[in-house]
């Protein structure tokens, strides 16, 4: 039973408020706090920001606080709910209190502070681990399969300084044999990449970005690439890594319906949606790349479907799809990607989040678990991988607290099942289908 809800505002990983909230049950208190992004798609859940001049430059959370405190707090206490059975209902209760499809009005960070506080005292109240207690959430069934780590080690795009379009360059060790030595291998090419930062751009090049991956004055993303490569290789490697890419595209489409890859340093340089599918072929054709996201803008439907029409690679959706059914379902009927990316405060509660996924999985496409750029210690994410057994995630670089908390939880868990002598399978090259691995 739900006896407390209690909300506060503290910071994230960019300094930044964020919301936590404490939800007490007979079984202790328990926490969540609230992540949130830099290049947020424009079809999000709404997160409430008090736009007050002066005051944390207008980003404070207090209303969002208070309606946990005020409003959905006490309403929760009032009805009674048992969160070990009822995170359903929990949520659905949550929304209709909010009223608005976007949760507008009570904010989804406030929404999904409280959702995962009550995620975690189910489990608490069941006497198992949060990912448990999700997998039993999702009606998964099977061995539990340990994701491949998408590591973020070259940052650009708006998550860093530097004149890079692309957001994000991802390594991902899917010729490991199990989650901690993918992590591992993920360690030493990041601190071999540090080295190849250093002699080629000098030491004030070696600085890192917000998701933790470094961002060298690279603009192209060949010479980024060029640097995964060399690193990559340099550890021997080259068979066992592979590349991911989110070059995050909303954030230099322009209203023409052109790309603009010198938006950051205001030296143009517009591709057409051809131009910038050509540049994405040639990319697949030159580095073992096996991961595009959001190659295109989160309204530029047609690009997105013609491009899948032939993409040989796992084709993301992150602010195309913004983890919500409506939109999982209009790209279905256009055949717009393949794969969705999942990050819980794009739709703001656990349970949407949850029922995504398995709608994703019911078309046959994949599903990529997602930090935001903006995080926290909260590492909440982990366990909902494991539980979804979703095969792969993406939580930024093998650096920054914010970052690792979630990789050293999974290590935890992979210990712990293994300790525990159940059948713990490491997603490998099936990071896209992890159910046709075989035991
Ligand atoms: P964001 O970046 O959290 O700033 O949106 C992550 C991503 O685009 O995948
Ligand atoms: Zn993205």
């Amino acid at each position: 039973m739900i006896i407390a809800v209690r909300a506060s505002q503290r910071l994230d990983s960019r300094g930044i408020p964020t919301v936590q909230v404490e939800v007490e049950t007979e079984f202790g208190i328990h926490r969540a706090l609230v992540p949130s992004g830099a290049s947020t798609g424009k079809h999000e859940a709404v997160e409430l920001r008090d736009k007050v001049d002066g005051v944390y430059g207008g980003k404070g959370v207090g209303k969002a606080v208070r309606n946990v405190q005020e409003i959905i707090g006490p309403a929760l206490v009032k009805r009674g709910f048992n969160p070990q059975t009822q995170l359903r209902d929990i949520d659905r209760f949550v929304r209709d209190l909010d009223g608005t499809p976007n949760k507008a009005n009570l904010g989804a960070n406030a929404i999904l502070g409280v959702s995962m506080a009550c995620a975690r005292a189910g489990a608490a109240s069941s006497g198992i681990p949060l990912y448990e207690f999700l997998r039993k959430e999702a009606g998964i069934e099977g061995p539990y399969v340990m994701l491949v780590p998408f590591l973020n080690v070259l940052n650009g795009g708006v998550h860093s300084g530097n004149t890079m379009a692309f957001q994000e360059m991802m390594i991902a060790a899917v010729g490991a044999t199990s989650f901690e030595e993918a992590m591992r291998m993920g360690s030493e090419v990041y601190h071999r990449l540090k080295q190849a930062i250093l002699d080629r751009y000098g030491a004030p090049a070696t600085g890192i970005g917000d998701e933790g991956g470094f961002a060298p004055p690279v603009t192209l993303p060949e010479q980024a690439l060029d640097l995964l490569a060399t690193a990559v290789a340099d550890c021997g490697y080259s068979e066992q890594v592979k590349f991911g890419i989110d070059p995050a595209s909303s954030e230099f489409f322009r209203g023409d319906g052109s790309y603009d890859l010198g938006f950051k340093d205001k030296s143009p340089n517009i591709l057409s949606p051809a131009d910038l599918q050509q540049l994405y072929n040639r990319l697949l054709a030159e580095y073992p790349i096996v991961l595009l996201e959001d190659p295109f803008a989160e309204d530029d439907w047609h690009t997105w479907a013609a491009f899948n029409k032939t993409c040989p690679v796992e084709l993301v959706g992150d602010d195309l799809l913004v983890t919500n059914v409506e939109r999982v379902r209009m790209a279905d009927s256009r055949k717009a990607c393949n794969s969705m990316l999942l990050k819980v405060n794009q739709i703001g509660t656990v349970t949407e989040a949850i029922e995504a996924a398995s709608f994703a999985f019911s078309l046959g496409w994949s599903v990529f678990v997602s930090h935001r750029s903006g995080e926290t210690t909260d590492d909440f994410i982990a366990d909902l991988t494991v539980g979804l057994s979703t095969g792969h995630l993406k939580s930024g670089a093998p650096c920054r607290g914010e970052r690792v908390v979630k990789y050293n939880r999974l290590v935890d868990i992979e210990s712990e099942l293994k300790a525990a002598g159940k059948t713990c399978l490491y997603a490998g090259a099936h990071f896209r289908f992890p159910s046709e691995l075989s035991v």
